[in-house]
């Protein structure tokens, strides 16, 4: 049984094009040279990022999925939600549980896929379309700037989950939190996975296991800007990093020029120098405080209805509402 599937395409390719040299134009011509991670996830990227999933040093995907095993139930009865929205979606595995529990239920209508990877979404969004008997929306969106065209009614709960959060710096964070703000109605809700502090080293075994996949993974966004800006990295010239900066609370992913050399980004006219040893800032991951991650829901407006972690303490699951907002109070 397959339900009838939209698309909407909102990052077409010249689109992503554009957004891509903005990041690598201004990434790379800095003192200290980023990408956005965002770029990771072109086809081999979300295969490789798949694959971290299974690692056994890459613990955040089990202990989410450990939590949301024990606790769908409880979710889908607190939101008696109709719609899941999932941001930032890739293969929508652990999703499964929650439809499970919202099908279970009797509310599920709609679930909406938004992810900027397109080839993972569709995958995603069809075999779900099979399994389930729900409306799919597939989106193909950059959550910096596309949440509002997520389709609007029912009774919505919006998943955030992975532990993507921690992608963002604190104030990209926060924003992020007040955009989904702005989109939820009253009686919905947002579910979002954070990974929490632990042992320094157990983190950067997660960000530099021990086969190699997470450097993969992390040379990738090389391979990306080779072939969609005509440049000429070469990503074997390019050393994986993983850092945990203690005072910022989050891992940082680097990758660090053997040797000095100049890379040539044709379609920007841009020659970007590498000293020996110099890095580019590829990700950071954020680790959170139960406190930190409260905080940050608040100053989007958000109010924590229930938190759930898992035995180790590892990773956290928040269920959050909209705050009523002071333009919708009563005056006194
Ligand atoms: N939620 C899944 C996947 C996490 S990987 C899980 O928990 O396993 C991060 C996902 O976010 C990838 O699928 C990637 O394509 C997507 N993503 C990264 N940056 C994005 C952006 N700016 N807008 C939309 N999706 C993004
Ligand atoms: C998607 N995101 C939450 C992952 C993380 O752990 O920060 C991406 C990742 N980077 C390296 N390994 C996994």
């Amino acid at each position: 049984m397959q339900r009838q599937l939209s698309l909407n395409v909102l990052v077409r390719p010249e689109e992503r094009r554009r957004t891509l040299s903005h990041d690598a134009r201004h990434g790379l011509s800095r003192t200290h040279k980023q990408i956005p991670p965002t770029w990771f996830y072109d086809e081999t990227g979300s295969r490789l990022f798949d694959e971290i999933t299974r690692l056994p040093e890459y613990y955040p995907t089990l202990a989410e999925q450990t939590i949301l095993a024990e606790r769908v139930a409880d979710i889908a009865a607190a939101t008696e939600a109709d719609t899941l929205a999932e941001i930032g979606s890739g293969t929508s595995e652990k999703t499964r549980l929650l439809l499970d529990a919202m099908a279970k239920a009797g509310t599920l209508r709609r679930l909406i896929l938004f992810d900027i990877s397109q080839e993972v979404l569709v995958g995603a969004a069809e075999a779900l379309g099979r399994r389930y008997d729900v409306e799919v929306h597939a989106v193909v969106g950059d959550f910096r700037r596309h949440l509002s065209s997520i389709p609007q009614g029912g009774r919505q709960l919006w998943a955030f989950l992975g532990g993507t959060i921690g992608n963002l710096v604190p104030n990209e964070r926060v924003r992020l939190l007040s955009t989904f703000r702005e989109q939820l109605g009253p009686g919905d809700h947002l579910l979002v996975g954070t990974d929490l502090v632990k042992d320094a080293d157990r983190l950067v075994a997660a960000y530099d296991d021990a086969a190699g996949v997470t450097a993969a993974f992390n040379r990738n966004v090389l391979t990306v800007i080779n072939r969609e800006l005509h440049a000429t990295f070469d990503p074997h010239l390019f050393d994986h990093r993983a850092i945990w900066n203690a005072e910022r609370s989050w891992v940082e992913m680097r990758l660090r020029s053997r040797v000095a050399h100049t890379v040539t980004i044709g379609d920007l006219a841009l020659e970007v120098p590498f000293a020996e040893g110099e890095e580019i800032l590829t990700e950071i991951s954020a680790k959170f405080t139960p406190h930190q991650i409260a905080d940050d829901l608040a100053s989007a407006n958000l109010l924590t209805c229930a938190t759930w972690q898992d035995n180790g303490g590892d990773f956290q699951l928040t269920l959050a509402g909209p705050q009523p907002s002071a333009a919708s109070s009563p005056d006194l």
